[in-house]
């Protein structure tokens, strides 16, 4: 019994002991949940403090100088949506006529500029092949730079074999085929004006063949275009069988017999003219339908056009000289043995009315039809005759030897 007695003692100890064990743990998970409990509601605090600065910190940091700092932004700003809009586009693109008439007709109907716009003359050659004469519109343009455009509408056939001189690079448009007295030759002249109307600074408007040379310097043709108040498409009224003989009752009632017009197709004019020939879409389609074959559409759709829509501000002359007297179909041709300083001075020295008033000027700026042989003589005499202002006059002579006397 004893043992039990001593059993239930150790029992009754262990069981004591125990309870206070347990009353220990109690109290240190009891302590240890309080420390945590505590010790989670600190850093939670911390952690807020602490984001808190850090965010603050980053504020501290980005409102920082940095280096280089941001520059104002109007000091080296470049102007974007005017300088975009007037910059010419590429010689080269990829528009159909329809698309690129349709571009062209474009324009302003505020007439004053808001920004200083140096008007150009666009030369638009319309050539079978190369420019064979360019040499010579070489030593004309020299030195202007910014006052004319070039555009060259050459048969598609060609394929530039012949080389290019500086001004005339880069700028044949995309071109079709172009029979002569065919009415594509119309569609080729409106494209060569719609190409060139597509730079906003171009202001006069000549059509040049291969063949055509300049009777003036630079300067004079300039200020003559610019100056002048009118447009140059000749315009007469034939009433013999290659005149009104060309006319179709079909035409009615868009044109009339009346209104009937011939001349030739080397013509001068303005913007506003140019916009209006890139946009008719009531005349040409006549012609293209009834001015086939032997009626010769180049010789009568323009100078029927202006008279009918543009007559007020035509002077129904040429500015391109050219030889009938030969008679026949075509023109004459000048050969190398033509050229003088005789001949050239009588070409400068005709006088005809000048923006339709007193004053005279000279009545022809350019003339035609100079053969490619022609060149080297022109290059010899018509820089003097003419007074190119940049031509270069001297011969290149030999250079002296630089050799080192022994
Ligand atoms: C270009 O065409 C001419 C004749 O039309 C020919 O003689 C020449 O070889 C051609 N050149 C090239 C590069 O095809
Ligand atoms: C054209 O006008 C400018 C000024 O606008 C003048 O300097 C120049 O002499 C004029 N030229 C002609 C041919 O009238
Ligand atoms: C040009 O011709 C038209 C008729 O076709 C005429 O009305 C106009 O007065 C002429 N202009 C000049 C400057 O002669
Ligand atoms: C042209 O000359 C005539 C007389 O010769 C004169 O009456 C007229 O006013 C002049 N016109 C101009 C625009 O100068
Ligand atoms: C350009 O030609 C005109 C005559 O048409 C002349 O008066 C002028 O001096 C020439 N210019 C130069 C720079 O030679």
């Amino acid at each position: 019994m004893k043992g039990s007695s001593n059993q239930y003692q150790t029992n009754y100890v262990s069981k004591i002991f125990n309870v206070q064990l347990h009353f220990i743990n109690l109290l240190t998970y009891l302590l240890i949940l309080v420390f945590g409990l505590t010790l989670g509601i600190i850093i939670s605090f911390y952690l807020k403090e602490c984001t808190f600065s850090l965010q603050f910190t980053q504020l501290s940091l980005s409102s920082l100088p940095r280096t280089p700092p941001l520059p104002p932004p109007v000091a080296k700003q470049e102007r974007v949506g005017l300088k975009d809009f007037l910059k010419p586009p590429p010689i080269v693109h990829d528009m159909d006529d329809e698309e690129l008439l349709w571009r062209a007709s474009m324009t302003a109907k505020i007439n004053e500029y808001p920004f200083e716009r140096v008007p150009k003359v666009a030369f638009m050659f319309l050539t079978r092949g190369p420019v064979f004469l360019a040499p010579l519109w070489e030593q004309f343009f020299k030195g202007h730079e910014g006052y004319y455009s070039i555009y060259v509408h050459s048969n598609p056939s060609y394929n530039g074999s012949y080389p290019e001189t500086p001004v005339f690079s880069g700028r044949r448009i995309p071109s079709k085929e172009v029979a002569w007295g065919n009415v594509n030759m119309i569609e080729a002249e409106r494209r060569l004006l719609s190409n060139a109307l597509l730079d906003i600074s171009n202001q006069r408007f000549v059509l040049l063949s291969e063949s055509c040379i300049p009777l003036f310097n630079f300067s004079t043709i300039y200020s003559y275009l610019i100056n002048s108040t009118e447009n140059y498409v000749m315009a007469f009224d034939d009433p013999s069988g290659v005149g009104r003989g060309r006319y179709s009752i079909q035409m009615l009632p868009e044109v009339s017999l009346k209104q009937w017009r011939k001349g030739f197709q080397w013509f001068e004019m303005d913007r506003e003219l140019a916009l209006g020939v890139v946009s008719d879409r009531i005349y040409f389609p006549v012609f293209q339908q009834y001015c086939k074959g032997s009626c010769y559409a180049d010789e009568h759709y323009l100078p029927t056009f202006v008279s009918i829509k543009f007559w007020e501000g035509n002077s129904n002359r040429s500015l391109t000289w050219v030889d009938w007297s030969k008679g026949g179909p075509h023109p004459a041709h000048f050969l190398r043995s033509d050229v003088t300083v005789e001949f050239l001075e009588r070409l400068r020295n005709k006088k005809c009315k000048y923006n339709n008033g007193n004053s005279t000027n000279a009545c022809f700026l350019f003339a035609r039809k100079f053969l490619p042989s022609t060149l080297s003589r022109l290059l010899k005499i018509a820089p003097q005759v003419m007074q190119f202002e940049h031509y270069d006059d001297r011969p290149k002579k030999q250079k002296p030897s630089l050799k080192p006397i022994i």
